[in-house]
């Protein structure tokens, strides 16, 4: 990403999420050092985006988003292809995320990468107190 993707992600972000991330927490991440984020475009328009903080030798991915009319076309399967591959050319560890309980879509699609459920943090998301499940992906 760059900081021109920052309002298109916000805007998938607005549409895919319960609590979406503002417009200026894009503009922040484009400037993270730590942060590293893949885009996903249908002429020039961001429909989807997925990411990960490089922190102490693991990548905790932050968010996996994409268009609900872009969906079941593969576009999250390239992101996070993309995202392994990048952890990977940086020699990290592992990969971590926290998914809610309740979404089977994104779950069965970590699993596809081998992403394994490993805890979980109850009460997790503040709009509805729902469980997180915590899945990490080990590489090397
Ligand atoms: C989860 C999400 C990112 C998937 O994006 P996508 O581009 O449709 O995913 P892909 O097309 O790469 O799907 C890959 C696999 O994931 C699984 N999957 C994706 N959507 C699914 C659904 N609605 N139901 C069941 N499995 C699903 C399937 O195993 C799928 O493989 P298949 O199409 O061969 O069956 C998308 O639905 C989304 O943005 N959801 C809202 C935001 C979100 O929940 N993000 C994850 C936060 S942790």
């Amino acid at each position: 990403m760059t900081t021109a993707d920052a309002d298109g992600m916000a805007a998938v972000d607005e549409i895919c999420f319960a609590v979406p991330w503002s417009k200026q927490a894009f503009y922040d991440e484009a400037e993270n050092e730590l942060a590293i984020y893949f885009v996903a475009r249908d002429d020039g328009k961001c429909v989807g985006y997925a990411g990960f903080w490089n922190v102490s030798g693991e990548g905790g991915i932050t968010n996996v988003a994409v268009l609900p009319k872009y969906r079941r076309r593969g576009i999250a399967s390239a992101l996070i292809g993309a995202m392994i591959r990048e952890a990977n050319t940086l020699s990290l560890g592992l990969l971590t995320l926290e998914v809610r309980r309740s979404n089977a879509a994104a779950q069965s699609l970590y699993k596809k990468f081998g992403f394994e459920i490993i805890g979980e943090r109850k009460r997790y998301y503040s709009d509805n107190r729902e469980d997180a499940l915590i899945m990490t992906l080990r590489l090397g």
